[in-house]
C-alpha cells in the first residue's frame, strides 16, 4: 500500500515528531497469508536488504522499531496467494471457499512466525508484535465461532490458543532475550472483524502470563468504550483488561480514538500506554505538538494537503476507499 521509499520517509517522519516506538504495518510472515496488494513481507531471506534499511533509518533517529507480524487467513486474498485460501476450519467466508489447515501446515506455519521474528532481529529492529487482533488467522484460531475443529488445536479455549501460545513458547526459547516480543489482541467484534469474547479473553490474560512479554496491545477502535457483552457492565471494555493484568509486569498499551492531549492523559492515568493510528498520519509529529499545546490537524483533508504531509497517492486513494477520514472533494 505504501511504496518502500515512502515506508521509510512516513515512519521516518514519525520518529522524528517525537513517538517513542515505531510499529510497523502487518508484515506477512508467510505467502500464504497475503491480504493486499503491495504488503510489507517479512515472510524471506530476500527481504532482508530492504528490512535492514528501514531498521537502520529508524534506529538512526532513536526510536524503537517493531514489525508487526501477521498472516491473514482467512482473510487473506485469494488471488494474491496462491488461488488458496487457508483457515482454522473448512468453510465459506464472503463467496471464497476456505481449506482448513493440516496439523502439519499449523505447525509450520508457527514456525513461519519464528523465523520471521528471526529475520526482524537479524536486520536489526527491536522487536516484533504479533499480530493476535482484527480478525486475521490468530484470532480465527481463538474464535469459537469460526474455529469449529475438533483436534488439539479446536475445541476448548486452552486447544483454541494453542497456535498464539505455541508461536510466543517458541519465540521465547529461540530469540535473544533482549529482543521485545509484544502481542496485539482486540476484544470484541468490530465492523465484519471477529474478535475475542471477553470472557474468553480475561481467560486468556491468564495463560499469557507465563510468557512475561514486554506488552499487549489491546486495538479498541475506541479506548473509552463499555463492552457489549451483557454480564460485563461495571467498568470499560479497557478497564476489564487492564485489571486482568494486575501485578504483572508486562506493559499494557491500548489504541482507538485517541486524538486529543486530554484522551492520552485519561488513557495513561488509568495504566496504559499510548499508541495513535489515524492521528499520526494527520500529524507525524503528534506527541511534540501534544506536548507543545500546539494546533492538531483535522479531517476534512484535500488530497493535496494529505500529499504535503509526505502520504503518496496509493495509499490516500486508500484512506478515501477505507473511508478513514473525511475528505473535502
Ligand atoms: C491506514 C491504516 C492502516 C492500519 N493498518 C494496521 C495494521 O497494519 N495493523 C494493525 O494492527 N492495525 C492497523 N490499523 C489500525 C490501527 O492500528 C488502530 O488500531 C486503529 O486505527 C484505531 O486507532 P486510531 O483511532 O488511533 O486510528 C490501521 C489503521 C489505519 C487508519
Amino acid at each position: 500500500m505504501i511504496n518502500k521509499d515512502l515506508k521509510v520517509a512516513v515512519l521516518g517522519a514519525c520518529a522524528d515528531g517525537g513517538f517513542g516506538t515505531i510499529i510497523s504495518c502487518a508484515a506477512m510472515v508467510d505467502k500464504t497469508g497475503r491480504s493486499w496488494p503491495g504488503q510489507f513481507s517479512v515472510a524471506s531471506d530476500d527481504m532482508l536488504s530492504g528490512m535492514k534499511r528501514l531498521a537502520s533509518s529508524l534506529k538512526k533517529k532513536n526510536v524503537i522499531s517493531v514489525v508487526q507480524l501477521h498472516h491473514g487467513g482467512i482473510r487473506a486474498v485469494k488471488e494474491l496467494c496462491g488461488g488458496v485460501v487457508y483457515g482454522p476450519s473448512e468453510m465459506n467466508f464472503e463467496g471464497i471457499n476456505v481449506q482448513a489447515l493440516s496439523v502439519e501446515q499449523i505447525s509450520t506455519l508457527e514456525d513461519s512466525f519464528v523465523e520471521a521474528a528471526r529475520r526482524c532481529e537479524k536486520a536489526g529492529f527491536d522487536g516484533v508484535e504479533i499480530h493476535g487482533a482484527h480478525g486475521y488467522l490468530i484470532n480465527q484460531f481463538i474464535d469459537r465461532d469460526i474455529n469449529q475443529r475438533s483436534d488439539m488445536y479446536g475445541g476448548s479455549l486452552e486447544n483454541r490458543c494453542r497456535f498464539l501460545l505455541n508461536i510466543l513458547r517458541k519465540m521465547k526459547t529461540q530469540l535473544s532475550d533482549d529482543f521485545l516480543i509484544g502481542l496485539r489482541l482486540s476484544p470484541e467484534n468490530y465492523g465484519n472483524m471477529s474478535g475475542i469474547y471477553l470472557e474468553d479473553h480475561l481467560l486468556l490474560t491468564d495463560m499469557l502470563k507465563q510468557f512475561e512479554l514486554d506488552y499487549v496491545h489491546y486495538s479498541l477502535f475506541n479506548v473509552k468504550k463499555y463492552p457489549v457483552e451483557k454480564e460485563f457492565k461495571e467498568q470499560s471494555l479497557l478497564e476489564y483488561l487492564l485489571a486482568s493484568w494486575k501485578g504483572s509486569k508486562t506493559l499494557l498499551v491500548a489504541a482507538g480514538n485517541v486524538k486529543s492531549k486530554k484522551d492520552a492523559q485519561e488513557l495513561e492515568s488509568k495504566g496504559s500506554l499510548i499508541c495513535v493510528g489515524k492521528a499520526a498520519i494527520c500529524d507525524p509529529d503528534w506527541p511534540n505538538k501534544i506536548e507543545q499545546d500546539l494546533e492538531l490537524s483535522e479531517a476534512p483533508f484535500s488530497e493535496y494537503e494529505l500529499k504535503q504531509k509526505g502520504l503518496g497517492k496509493a495509499f490516500i486513494d486508500y484512506l478515501r476507499n477505507r473511508r478513514f477520514f473525511e475528505f473535502k472533494y
